[in-house]
């Protein structure tokens, strides 16, 4: 006890907390919100929490509710900043070394994108700097992954997706599902995307300026790779010469995920991609 009658130090009041709930209809929703309880009271003793401050987080986290609605999603963008979606991402990833690594697929993804076919050129208004992407699906052993659907989605030469301005882009520009051949490689035309800054307009924003923290991404192509036999793939590969690859805002940069976007003398650019599939018996939960 700390002399304030409630055991602040010992977690009584958790301890409390975790008993009230220990006969919980769903025994795994108490375990879990137990758990969460104590970690919650640790750290707040650790940090000796204020009312002022707890005021404060109450009020950021008000904000945060009311800058979500059915198009924005400010609670996974916090998530995202803050690494917890990486991190959990990585934790339940049971992907064997040399694998590709898995990251978020973010808010701009789109599941109804029609099929096109392999090599065909996803840029719908032409605008932008042409690159060629070549593409090789593999598994842990280098064997050809022939078949797997490939989804592509980006942003166009000015860092804006698609779906953020319907009246200026045609839909589905700059996004594509193809199938692989069968001895797993595939292709596709596009332009160079560029990064682009996380919204800041919204409480987050606002929080990481306050933090002197960066909103940029570097630019970069996302791509989700589905085959039979093997978990599933959502990934990113990155420009590894935009000014902004060592802040990402999000945490999302590996070494595996670096592309080059290689001038050709003709004009334009080559970007060469490969995918490791790790098989579908190593899934996790
Ligand atoms: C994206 O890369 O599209 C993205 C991912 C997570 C949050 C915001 C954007
Ligand atoms: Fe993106």
């Amino acid at each position: 006890m700390d002399g304030q009658g409630h055991g602040a130090e010992g977690g009584e009041i958790a301890l409390a907390f975790a008993a009230r709930v220990a006969a919980a209809p769903d025994p795994a929703l108490g375990r879990a919100v137990a758990g969460v309880v104590g970690h919650l009271h640790a750290m707040i003793a650790g940090m000796r929490l204020t009312p002022g401050a707890l005021h404060a987080a109450i009020g950021f986290l008000t904000e945060v509710g009311h800058a979500t609605d059915s198009r924005r999603q400010e609670w996974v963008l916090l998530a995202d900043v803050l690494g917890v979606s990486t991190l959990v991402e990585d934790l339940s990833s049971t992907r064997p070394p040399g694998a590709t690594p898995n990251t978020v697929a973010g808010p701009f993804y789109r599941a109804d994108v029609p099929e096109c076919p392999n090599g065909a050129d996803i840029s719908r208004d032409g605008r932008g700097e042409p690159v060629e992407v070549r593409g090789r699906i593999v598994d842990c052993a280098g064997r050809p992954v022939g078949g797997a659907m490939v989804e592509v989605w980006q942003a166009n030469g000015d860092g804006v997706y698609e779906n953020q301005e319907p009246d200026l882009q045609p839909e589905f520009n700059l996004r594509g599902r193809l199938r692989a051949a069968e001895d797993g490689t595939f292709g596709l035309r596009t332009v160079r995307p560029r990064g682009y800054p996380l919204p800041a307009d919204g409480p987050v924003g606002q929080l990481l300026a306050r933090l002197g923290c960066r909103l940029e991404r570097p630019a970069h192509i996302h791509f989700r790779v589905t085959a039979p036999g093997f978990q599933r793939l959502t990934t990113h590969i990155f420009d590894r010469d935009d000014p902004a690859i060592g802040n990402d805002a999000l945490f999302g940069v590996r070494p595996a995920l670096l592309g080059e976007f290689r001038p050709q003398p003709a004009g334009g650019y080559l970007l060469e991609v490969g995918f490791v599939l790790a098989p579908e018996e190593a899934a996790g939960g």
